[in-house]
């Protein structure tokens, strides 16, 4: 398997404005749970694949007083990431680790579903944690497209994920059942809450689809996972005001220590 940002989601301009439109679209959503789940003055926060560091930022907004740990694999983004109130590390969570106890809060958006060893990262962040912290994952599922009925958009994604599942290892359905791991590990008050988006043709969501699925444009016809011909079928629908769908769903789901 490789890692993410060898050959797919190589961190270069595309990617930074995908990202971008990722967080314009998700971070209200991912906000809104972690003020549920309590971040606030105080609060020791880490943020694992911290991407462009919008959430890293919100906490540092928030946890007025605490600390704000903001971590990703790729170097490359850590300057990006860190300011007076934000410690940026390079950290591989796979491999690397914290000491027991040392967060309160812990996040991760769309980073666990890309990496094969999610279920062992999800038990070792328990130990990151105080008594009382909560872990906060959020990942795609792929169920709406599973159903979809525009075979253009449906075929494009599925086999998008099938690309992404044989290089990297993604599971883009692991999310509907992995709120058992969080018992299954000992946490405690699991909880769940999932997110459907109906997608419209233009709009931000359907471009960040669109950004995702070409930037792996050259793979996904070298490989024979789809044709250019199909490819641009999809970006066209994904431009097109008049084509509605829904968007892969977001799975939020949280336990405590
Ligand atoms: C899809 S992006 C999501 C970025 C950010 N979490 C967000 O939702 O806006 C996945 C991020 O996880 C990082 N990542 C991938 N594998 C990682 C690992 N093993 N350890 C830490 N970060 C990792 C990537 O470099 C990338 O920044």
């Amino acid at each position: 398997m490789e890692k993410y940002g060898e050959t797919l989601f190589v961190r270069d301009d595309r990617e930074a404005h995908r990202l971008e439109v990722l967080c314009e679209v998700f971070d209200p959503l991912t906000t809104s749970a972690l003020e549920r789940l309590g971040v606030g003055p105080g609060s020791r926060c880490l943020e694992v694949g911290a991407g462009n560091g919008s959430i890293a930022r919100w906490m540092a907004q928030r946890a007025v007083d605490g600390e704000v740990v903001a971590t990703d694999i790729d170097a490359s983004v850590l300057d990006g990431l860190r300011d007076d109130r934000v410690t940026a590390l390079r950290h591989d969570v796979t491999r690397d680790g914290f000491p027991d106890g040392s967060f309160d809060v812990i996040h991760a958006r769309l980073v666990l579903s890309h990496l094969p060893q999610r279920d062992e990262v999800l038990r070792r962040m328990r130990t990151w944690l105080a008594p009382g912290g909560v872990v906060l994952i959020e990942s795609f599922c792929w169920f709406p497209i599973d159903s979809s009925p525009h075979p253009v958009y449906r075929q494009a994604l599925r086999r998008w994920s099938d690309l992404v599942r044989q290089t990297l290892g993604t599971d883009s359905w692991w999310a509907r059942s992995h709120p058992a791991s969080f018992t299954r590990f000992g946490f405690r008050d699991v909880g769940a809450n999932t997110v459907t988006h109906n997608l419209r043709g233009g709009t931000p969501l359907a471009d960040f689809w669109r950004l995702t699925i070409s930037m792996s444009h050259e793979q996904l016809v070298r490989r024979g996972y789809l044709s250019a011909a199909e490819l641009n079928a999809a970006y066209r629908l994904l431009e097109d005001p008049d084509f509605w769908d829904l968007s892969p769903a977001l799975v939020q789901a949280w336990g405590h220590r």
